[in-house]
């Protein structure tokens, strides 16, 4: 998703600002530009499509001094991904440059007001329209943060951007509508960007940026204001994140790093939530008297957050009876749900910042249902604005490609669902005996890691597959859907994923001699039917690669190749380590065909556009 980067101070506000950019190039991006102030004559803008190292080339060796820049990277929404269309824009007469993220949903309208005017536009973007607004208030005489003001006043949608001028070129001004936006305190000089990773090397103190707020930055401070410009009192975050955290760790790849470091954030997710006395600890979450009255859970999420809630809805279910829905963000809000007043809506989300997800707690909020996020990102819109949060505690997750946030969602839920059952004294839940299978659980995660040498060797075989099939039942047929989205998400293989059972009533018509098809089969109450499934498939030519626990050796003789995990007492656990060699077979796949893995094409890692 696109980028901000903005500084003002004694560097050079073009290193910086462009370093700021490649540390947010995970996000992922088709165009990237900068705007400085170029000595007197005025507003400088370079820009090209393609990556960074396109802009790098622009600017040449001989990088000019600046003390104010912005930069952006752009990917796609209103208008293809060419120079025109980059960001920075100008307004009509050049005093102004702005960079911006989201989508200006009545940009039409407004340009075509404005064209009546006789602005003239050099882009198909909605960005230049909000440029050419500001630039209208600003020729007028106000101070450039009235004129943005004003602007956002004019503008429907989820955006934020960044505006400074030729005349005031002492401070930029940036303004937050839906999407996240974060000021960066220095000492003599201050920034803002689009992500926390962009601002670690300058500095760690942090204003997350509220909705329909402003904040005018100079080198001497920063100020926030209403729409109103009554000035606000907002809080200052120290980011504890280490630097290192957010690079490679010595890996190849943020993806690979990201899976090897399961193991930790299982203990990360854990630490402190279950105790010596075999209790789960959540100190976050609602009253008791809260939860007994409860009545149906809802899960709204996307991608691969909506594999984990469906991972939630079997588990709910199962362990609590407790009737549990798992929807699409993108298909809540415009699907009229049916919401009793006694439920709760949980929101899952590693960015914390999905606009579909953010739209539809908006929703939940205005028909008063309590509401509950898992989120990774602290200080995200979404955490911010659940009735409740608990955190993922994963880290960082900087691989477009989400792993280890899968990980800790399901032990999230996991957690929630223990929880739950203590509070409600369900007589059948043994929670003591679940909280002793976490307590092992970092250590199957290291054990699971160790198959990364046999999968390779799979991922040979199959490097040039069409298709590839990810099968099983119960909690297994949810591992392999987040097994199959991996897939097709860096491999660009295109997958069928499915109940193991349901191949026979259509699916089973694609499978040819030789089409891989993965199974998770973990659970022992169902894996006698999977083993009937497996030979469905290799009756017709297929390669049955099956994923199984090392306690059982019935499928030994069965799979083509068969992969073996730790054991568990409980197959919501088996099948969330069945994960693990999907990822890794997905990560050696990509990486055997050469293909670019922690920024896959077309995707992006926080979707903040509906
Ligand atoms: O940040 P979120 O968890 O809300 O993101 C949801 C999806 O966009 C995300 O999981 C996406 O599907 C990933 N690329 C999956 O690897």
């Amino acid at each position: 998703m696109c980028g901000i980067a903005g500084y003002v101070g004694p560097r050079n506000a073009i290193e910086v600002v462009y370093d700021q950019l490649k540390r947010l190039e995970y996000r992922g991006y088709d165009s990237a530009g900068i705007a400085f102030l170029n000595g007197g004559s005025g507003i400088k803008i370079v820009k090209k499509a393609g990556k960074l190292t396109e802009l790098g080339k622009a600017l040449g060796d001989d990088v000019p001094e600046a003390h104010i820049a912005i930069a952006h990277s752009r990917w796609a929404t209103h208008g293809g991904p060419t120079d025109e269309n980059a960001h920075p824009h100008f307004d009509q007469f050049e005093d102004i440059a702005l960079i911006h993220n989201g989508i200006i949903e009545n940009y039409l309208e407004l340009r075509t007001e404005l064209a009546k005017d006789g602005h003239v536009f050099h882009s198909e973007t909605d960005t230049e329209v909000a440029a050419h607004i500001i630039g209208r208030e600003f020729s007028r005489g106000v101070p450039l943060e009235e004129a943005v003001r004003v602007a956002v006043g004019k503008m429907r949608g989820a955006f934020a951007f960044v505006a400074f001028s030729r005349q005031e070129a002492t401070k930029f001004v940036a303004a937050r509508n839906f999407s996240p936006l974060i000021v960066g305190l220095g000492d003599g000089e201050n920034m803002v960007a689009s992500d926390v990773p962009a601002l670690l090397p300058y500095t760690r103190d942090v204003i997350y940026l509220e909705d329909d707020r402003v904040a005018t930055i100079t080198t001497s401070g920063v100020t926030i204001q209403d729409l109103d410009g009554n000035v606000m009192e907002t809080p200052v975050n120290h980011v504890d994140w280490d630097l290192s955290a957010a690079e490679k760790g010595g890996h190849e790849h943020f993806m690979i790093k990201e899976i090897m470091e399961q193991p930790e954030v299982v203990r990360g997710c854990l630490a402190g939530r279950i105790d010596e006395g075999g209790k789960v600890r959540l100190e976050q979450v609602f009253s008791d008297q809260v939860w007994h009255g409860i009545d149906r859970v809802n899960i709204i999420s996307c991608g691969t957050a909506y594999h984990a809630g469906l991972m939630g809805k079997y588990l709910f279910e199962k362990m609590l009876r407790l009737p549990t829905d798992v929807f699409f963000s993108s298909e809540f809000r415009y699907s009229d749900p049916l919401l009793s007043p006694d439920s709760l809506a949980v929101f899952i989300s590693q960015s914390g910042e999905t606009i579909d997800s953010l739209a539809a707690l908006r929703l939940c909020k205005q028909r008063r249902i309590r509401t509950l996020g898992i989120i990774n990102v602290v200080g995200s819109a979404i955490s911010r604005e659940c009735d409740r949060t608990v955190f993922t505690q994963a880290g960082p997750e900087i691989s477009v490609a989400s792993t280890k946030a899968y990980t800790a969602q399901c032990l999230v839920l996991k957690l929630l669902a223990l929880y739950i059952a203590q509070v409600r004294e369900m007589p059948g839940v043994r929670v003591d005996e679940h909280v002793a299978e976490l307590r092992s659980l970092a250590g199957k995660f290291e054990s699971a890691l160790q198959v990364s040498a046999q999968v390779k060797t799979l991922a040979e075989k199959f490097i040039d597959a069409k298709l590839a099939f990810f099968l099983g039942r119960n909690a297994d047929a949810h591992a392999t859907r987040e097994g199959a989205l991996k897939f097709k998400e860096i491999c660009y293989i295109p997958t069928q994923e499915c109940p193991a059972g349901e191949m026979k009533h259509g699916p089973l018509a694609l499978i040819e001699k030789g089409t891989l098809a993965v199974f998770g089969a973990t659970d022992p109450d169902i894996r006698e039917k999977v083993g009937s499934n497996i030979r469905e498939i290799q009756a017709r030519g297929g390669f049955a690669w099956v994923i199984t626990t090392d306690n059982d050796d019935s499928l030994d003789t069965v799979g083509d190749l068969v992969t073996k995990i730790p054991s568990t007492n409980d197959p919501y656990l088996s099948a969330l380590l069945s994960v693990i060699p999907m990822q890794l077979f997905s990560y050696h796949l990509a990486n055997l065909k050469g293909l670019e893995i922690d920024q896959p094409r077309n995707l992006a890692k926080s979707v903040t556009v509906e």
